[in-house]
């Protein structure tokens, strides 16, 4: 089971034990990841589930969707380059140790 850990934007960090095949989003809220409030269940349609990646795990994800790309425009948080929807990532064994920082706010 691949581990990820969020870290808030106190610094605070909180790492989770995550399903083969779940994706970022859906640990997130199974372990009451404050900050991803996922509006959407995983739709791709409300940016609510924003994070940032940490930089050295950025090229490892797959690339994103138009889609995704298009939403993240509309974001509440300031978008940067790390910028991802973690209900598009989906968990593997290859992310075990996977960074995602929370933005200061999801709405
Ligand atoms: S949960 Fe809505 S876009 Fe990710």
């Amino acid at each position: 089971m691949p581990s990820i850990t969020f870290i808030h934007p106190d610094g605070r960090q909180q790492q989770i034990e995550a399903g083969d095949g779940e994706s970022a989003m859906q640990a997130a809220t199974r372990n009451d990841v404050s900050g991803i409030l996922a509006e959407c269940g995983g739709n791709a349609m409300c940016a609510t589930c924003h994070v940032y990646v940490a930089e050295e795990w950025l090229a490892r994800l797959p690339a994103m969707s138009d889609d995704e790309d298009a939403l993240l425009d509309g974001a509440a948080a300031e978008r940067r380059p790390s910028s991802r929807l973690s209900c598009q990532i989906k968990l593997a064994v290859d992310l075990d140790g996977l960074v995602l920082n929370l933005p200061d706010r999801q709405l």
